[in-house]
């Protein structure tokens, strides 16, 4: 019995009154009754340039639908515009989900397509979904086509730092940047360098909750309207044969997830948001697990900002299938859990081939021998930190240096450029105040800018340190996600300019070089700053907010518990 009958199908005076309403949408008794009801969640909004294309492309899912005898309701949730939303997008992932959850659970649905890709709606939608557990597709937005300027490729992004750092070095003018900022990002879909939306769109097939290929096609390609005609197909009859969410979303599926964003050289936020993930489906996933893989997982991806390639080169070379075949012949992954498409992985990758070893390296010749990825501990971060270490310049990768510290991001930004404040190559830049809390919402501050005066002398990196986030298209010697946070009494607070820091990426550790007696002397002394919110989302997020090395969830959300089904006949 579909669960949508309760709605539609009873004797009770609440379904005549839902088919009545049916009537007044337009519809006849059989182009719905007894059909499986599914839901396209669309992230699409005229704020969202990487989801301008999903508001006609959800017509491709609905073709599907009907094709295989389902009844198709796209619904508007939520948009999360990596690029507009302020104070940053990770503030509203979890009011996505709570909204992903809450229409799938108290409306007629008996499945699932969700569409979104910028960065947080990923997450979101997953999270959300996994805690209704129905039968789900997700249609991954699509990167942009690569950028293009005066004959160079450019990477939306990574590009975008590079030229501004020019413009702010006097290499470049006005003229210039006027040309950039109609050649950065020229079509619709989400950055098509490895940010967090492509990782994250490329850990959501990894987990087999995509159509095979889906993650890598260009959002403007006939091919993704093809995907997302599949995807709607596929979804009825994923509900006929009662597969909901959790028969994929396995511990196995979030071990290939991270094996494939390192692989992938994908974002940081990776860690947080599959944490977040694994989490809704009642997996404990931990730092030291993304660690452990890391280890052994070599980089095969040549994709910017790590790599010289963008999405749309690694969807010719083969994408996401190549990718992965390659990883499972090398026994990196669980071949034998099954996706939406596939009894098997294995069987979803027969045949996978890898098109350009350039883009998709052999194992023989990675872009590292390690993923990307080190999980930091040590007085600084007695709940963990992370660093995307092949990001880094490698002298930097074990350095001791004195900190010099920004309690805020508005104060680093005013005093940066500042030669009274001594900075050198050898200073750790220190920015607190930028956790889930202090931020809020943990803003993608990671990458503190080099003061210009040591941009002009050629210095291109330094340690960085932050309890903030960074983004999956920025690069350098940069400490993220430093747990707990200052704003909460992490020792993060304590540190002083002047203090000397250690950073050892082989050791895994990050040490303040500070006694103990006197960080407790210090301790004694930290006064916790007051609530920021005096009402509203903000304050419920103040309330509920969990830290970085557990996902950022509330923790209302991502603790056990039932929660009844709606009464509706
Ligand atoms: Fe939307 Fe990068 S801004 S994906
Ligand atoms: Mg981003």
């Amino acid at each position: 019995m579909l669960r949508s009958h309760q709605w539609y199908g009873t004797d009770g005076l609440r379904s005549f009154s839902h088919r009545a309403r049916t009537r007044q949408l337009g519809f006849l008794p059989e182009e719905h009754m007894g059909k499986p009801v599914i839901a396209i969640l669309n992230t699409w909004s005229d704020i969202n340039p990487c989801h301008q294309h999903l508001r006609e492309r959800a017509e491709a899912v609905k073709r599907g639908v009907w094709q295989a005898g389902g009844f198709p309701l796209e619904f508007p949730v939520a948009t999360l515009s990596e690029t507009f939303q302020k104070p940053t997008p990770m503030l509203y992932r979890n009011l996505l989900a709570m909204e992903t959850e809450e229409l799938l659970r108290s409306y007629p649905v008996d499945g699932a397509v969700l569409m979104g890709g910028c960065d947080k709606t990923t997450p979101a939608l997953l999270m959300g979904a996994a805690s209704v557990d129905l039968p789900t597709v997700f249609v991954p937005a699509g990167p942009m086509l690569r950028g293009h300027w005066r004959g160079e490729t450019l990477g939306s992004g990574t590009d975008m730092w590079k030229y501004w750092d020019q413009k702010r070095a006097g290499r470049i003018g006005d003229r210039e940047l006027a040309e950039l900022e109609c050649g950065l990002a020229r079509s619709p879909g989400t950055c098509m360098t490895m940010g967090t939306a492509s990782t994250m769109t490329s850990a959501a097939e990894a987990l087999g909750v995509t159509m095979p290929g889906a993650a890598a096609i260009p959002a403007v390609d006939s091919g993704h309207s093809r995907m997302a005609a599949a995807a709607g197909l596929r979804v009825v009859e994923l509900v006929r044969e009662g597969a909901t969410l959790s028969r994929f979303l396995t511990r196995e599926a979030f071990e290939d997830a991270i094996t494939t964003v390192l692989a992938l050289g994908g974002s940081t936020n990776a860690v947080i948001h599959l944490t977040a993930m694994a989490g809704r489906s009642r997996i404990p996933l931990g730092l030291e697990d993304f660690d452990r893989i890391a280890r052994r997982v070599p980089v095969l991806a040549d994709i910017r900002p790590g790599g010289r390639f963008l999405m749309e080169d690694f969807h010719y070379a083969g994408g996401l299938p190549g990718l992965l075949a390659r990883l499972g012949a090398e026994g990196l992954l669980h071949l034998d859990r099954p996706t939406i498409a596939h009894p098997t992985m294995r069987e979803q990758l027969a045949g996978a081939l890898v098109h350009d070893d350039e883009v998709i390296r052999t194992v023989d010749n990675p872009v590292a021998e390690q993923g990307g990825l080190a999980v930091l501990r040590g007085n600084l971060a007695p709940d963990g930190a992370v660093i995307k270490h092949i990001s880094a310049e490698p002298h930097l990768l074990k350095h001791t240096g004195p900190a010099v510290v920004f309690d805020d991001y508005r104060t680093m930004q005013a005093t940066i450029n500042d030669p009274a404040l001594g900075i050198t190559p050898d200073s750790v830049l220190v920015l607190r105040g930028a956790g889930p809390l202090g931020g809020p919402g943990m803003p993608e501050y990671g990458m503190l800018p080099i003061p210009d005066y040591l941009l002009k002398q050629g210095v291109t990196d330094m340690v960085r340190l932050s309890d903030a986030r960074m983004s999956g298209t920025s690069y350098g010697a940069c400490v993220l996600h430093i747990a707990p946070e200052s704003h909460i009494g992490g020792p993060l607070a304590l540190v002083r300019t002047g203090d000397l820091i250690t950073l050892d990426v082989t050791q895994r550790t990050l040490h303040l070089e500070v006694s103990e007696d006197e960080l407790a002397r210090r301790r004694a002394a930290w006064q916790p700053p007051p609530p920021r919110y005096g009402r509203g989302y903000g304050a419920l997020y103040e309330q509920h907010i969990t830290q970085a090395d557990t996902g950022c969830d509330f923790a209302f959300l991502s603790r056990p518990g039932e929660v009844p089904e709606p009464y509706a006949g």
